[in-house]
């Protein structure tokens, strides 16, 4: 039993979707989640300056006494895994939990990738998947048009530049017949529902928060870390720019109305 909360960190807000299906899952867990909103994106950085930043994120969970650290963010779990070597709590990224459940869920053995260019560049996914089942065929594609587009907000259905990007990024994707299609990317389920629209309903959309909180759970529970609380997890959340429209943008992520007060913090 261990009533310390969970720590989760992204470059920006999109990690707030892996938040979204933890709090489904283990909906007595503390959670507190850290935003590096004044220094998003990492995408399009340089791994020197993503592990840096993953470092000073780690940190800063570590002072708020974590039980785990969570890297709910495509490129810090792609580029800087590393970063985690010598915490002296868990780490959980991304990668590992996706790649297992796109291969779970493949029929045909053709696998897309859709990730920052640092991320889709970095090879992890590949890597990660090959090592599930060497017979994959993977076609991986940068899209840094992406999260910009989110934290615009276009992410609505008829959203005719995000439609437009995304039919140009999924092109590759289509000519090469993958059945399964992985969102690598925190942000990118905001626009699953575009990227279905062009993929079609035989293609199957993995989304790394998903996964990922599945993952975390059973971390947890096969450590013996779960909160004995039964009255509801309690939420915190930090980020290091304006928090002034966190709550309207972290309401796009989560779904749900966030009642919690936010606070600017400065790390590194
Ligand atoms: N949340 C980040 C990720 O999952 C995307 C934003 C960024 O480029 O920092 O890769």
């Amino acid at each position: 039993m261990d009533n310390r909360p969970i720590g989760v960190f992204d470059s920006g807000l999109g990690g707030l979707t892996f938040v979204k299906e933890l709090k489904t899952i283990m909906p007595n867990e503390d959670i507190v989640f850290f935003g590096d909103t004044g220094r998003v994106p990492y995408g399009t950085r340089s791994r020197e300056t993503i592990e840096m930043y993953a470092r000073q994120d780690e940190e800063f969970l570590l002072s708020k006494d974590v039980k785990i650290i969570v890297a709910a963010c495509g490129t810090v779990s792609s580029v800087a895994p590393n970063t985690a070597d010598d915490l002296p709590v868990d780490f959980l990224g991304v990668v590992k939990p996706t790649a297992k459940a796109a291969v779970n869920a493949t029929k045909n053995g053709k696998i897309g990738v859709l990730g920052t260019p640092a991320t889709i560049k970095s090879g992890a996914y590949n890597k990660e998947l090959l090592k599930l089942d060497r017979t994959l065929s993977i076609t991986g594609v940068e899209c840094p048009l992406f999260v910009p587009l989110v934290e615009e907000g276009l992410i609505n259905r008829d959203d005719q530049i995000t439609i437009l990007a995304a039919e140009r990024y999924l092109k590759s994707i289509i000519s090469a017949g993958a059945d399964t299609v992985i969102l690598g990317c925190t942000h990118y389920p905001l626009i699953a529902s575009i990227i279905g629209d062009i993929l079609g309903e035989g293609v199957t959309l993995i989304s790394a928060g998903g996964a990922t909180a599945h993952e975390c759970k059973s971390i947890i529970e096969q450590k013996g870390l779960q909160t004995d609380r039964t009255t509801g997890g309690s939420y915190s959340y930090y980020v290091t720019d304006r928090p002034e429209n966190f709550a309207n943008t972290a309401k796009l992520f989560l779904q749900e109305e966030v009642s919690e007060a936010v606070s600017r913090v400065h790390v590194g």
